[in-house]
């Protein structure tokens, strides 16, 4: 990956301030490269492929997390798991119990090497391979996949640094070939109610919006095969983990539906716990250890509007996924409690204001709330919900991902999330990183469309032409 600094002054930051008080247009971001599209090619802004009756389906990566998606796709319609892989026998094994108590037909097993997983993704039986690995096998993965006529779903992050991203653009520009990123916090219940109602104007127009990847991961650490995601923290600082806050801000912000990134500045903290960790960990105390307890990421888009990042995985806080929105007529709030407020032009305006009152916009209460979110339930949410819940997975958002990724297969409609939210998404790791590593310095986000981010006016799910859920939809618009 090159970099390309547009500064006009040195990258010393007192240079930088001299320069911006000389000159307040001066351009002072750091330019990463984008490769120049390939000749023939072209993008994959609502790219739809042939519809799929019965979306036969290989999972590679089997340890804490593949297993709950096999579990998963045994309730979902016209999805069949045809190969099952891991370096780790047992893992597969566990695997295919699922699909055999399930009363399913048993999954070709793939295991005992590094490279097996080749094998699965080259068989002439598969639609759809699904990546649940670790997080540096995942690009490559899925760039095979796709060159092996595949769709191919990662986890998430699906890619790491720019280089991968472009990789995965470029390949699936060129196959023709679906590469979606799994990210399933973008399906979660008061994201997607709050999704429509912004859709729907309630909130006026979206002025900032934040998300956060809060996780205290202390009974996590020693379960990662081979230690990989410590070590990653370990030798990496930036934002690794920035998906689950990122994506469900870029949906209401229609990133790439007109609207797109610009600019980031990242910010963290010492790593003051790392080390710590590591050492209990291996018994060996790292030399370094580079990924910050707290990281911070700012963001502006092209229409002006702002978005806040926060990234935390070592301290004992509760689960916080942020997800906050600011809007000209409205707010939401999901962690710590959710809540939502609104322009109160309901109220008559009494006349003099009361300065007394300082809670004089209010949280609805609770049966305000409960009464929008009956009003304004997403049509998908509305449709499976319940069932969602049911099969669980992070409370049922896991199980609406995978069966909406199905649902678009077989319908040949444009997937949800298409390789450009993944790519933006995932950006986020490597350019927070240059930022910090350059002195919290202003890092232009890249166009990966390549000209197409205005393309789509508004982020929308797709529904086959006489999906029920589809009207419900447009009549409420
Ligand atoms: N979206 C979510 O809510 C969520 C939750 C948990 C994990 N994840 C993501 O899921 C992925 C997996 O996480 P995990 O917690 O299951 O990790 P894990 O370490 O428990 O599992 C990774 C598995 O991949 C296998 N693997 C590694 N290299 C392989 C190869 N070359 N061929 C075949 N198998 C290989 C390992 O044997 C292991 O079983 C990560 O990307 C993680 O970030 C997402």
């Amino acid at each position: 990956m090159k970099l390309k600094s547009t500064m006009l002054c040195a990258t010393a930051a007192l240079m930088m301030a001299s320069c911006a008080t000389e000159n307040k247009d001066a351009v002072r971001e750091i330019v990463t490269e984008v490769p120049e599209r390939p000749e023939g090619q072209t993008d994959m802004v609502g790219f739809a492929a042939e519809p799929i009756d019965t979306v036969r389906v290989g999972f590679i990566g089997l340890g804490m997390r593949g297993p709950s998606a096999v579990q998963r796709f045994t309730k979902i319609p016209g999805a069949k798991v045809v190969a099952l892989c891991d370096v780790d026998s047992a893992r597969v094994a566990k695997s295919q119990n699922i699909l055999t108590n399930a009363g399913l037909p048993a999954a070709a097993e793939y295991y005992g090497s590094e490279d097996a997983w080749k094998q699965l993704v080259e068989r002439d039986d598969i639609d759809l391979v699904y990546v649940v690995t670790d997080w540096k096998t995942h690009a490559p993965m899925g760039v095979y996949s796709m060159e092996q006529g595949k769709h191919v779903a990662i986890e998430v992050p699906a890619a790491m640094n720019l280089d991968e991203i472009w990789d995965l653009i470029n390949t699936s520009e060129r196959t023709r070939k679906h590469c979606m990123m799994l990210e399933n916090c973008v399906y979660d219940f008061f994201e997607m109610n709050t999704l429509n109602m912004a859709q729907q104007g309630l909130f006026g127009d979206i002025v900032h919006v934040e998300g956060a990847y809060i996780h205290n991961l202390e009974p996590f650490w020693p379960e990662y095969w081979n230690n990989w995601r410590l070590e990653y923290n370990r030798d990496n600082r930036g934002d690794v983990y920035p998906t689950h806050g990122v994506g469900p801000a870029c949906q209401l912000l229609d990133i790439h539906r007109g609207d797109r990134m610009t600019t980031l500045v990242a910010m963290d903290s010492e790593a003051f716990t790392g080390a710590d960790i590591m050492e209990k960990q291996t018994g060996t105390r790292p030399e370094e250890f580079k990924n910050a307890d707290h990281t911070m990421t700012m963001i502006r888009t092209a229409n002006g509007r702002t978005l806040q990042i926060q990234h935390d995985v070592m301290n004992p806080r509760p689960y916080n996924r942020m997800y906050q929105l600011t809007g000209t007529k409205g707010f939401a709030n999901k962690y710590p409690f959710e809540g939502y407020a609104f322009e109160p032009e309901a109220v008559e305006n009494a006349g003099v204001p009361d300065h007394e009152n300082l809670n004089s916009h209010n949280f609805l209460t609770p049966e305000q709330k409960k009464a929008m979110e009956e009003k304004y339930i997403h049509p998908i949410v509305k449709e499976i919900g319940e069932y969602a819940k049911s099969v669980g997975g992070h409370g049922g958002m896991d199980y609406i991902m995978d069966y909406r990724l199905i649902y678009c297969l077989r319908n040949g409609l444009p997937l949800d999330m298409d390789v450009y939210d993944l790519a933006e998404w995932c950006s986020l790791a490597p350019l927070s990183k240059i930022s910090i590593e350059n002195g919290n310095a202003p890092v232009a986000v890249p166009d990966f469309t390549r000209g197409a981010w205005d393309k789509v006016k508004g982020y929308r799910h797709a529904f086959a032409p006489d999906h029920e859920a589809a009207s419900e939809q447009t009549d409420e618009k």
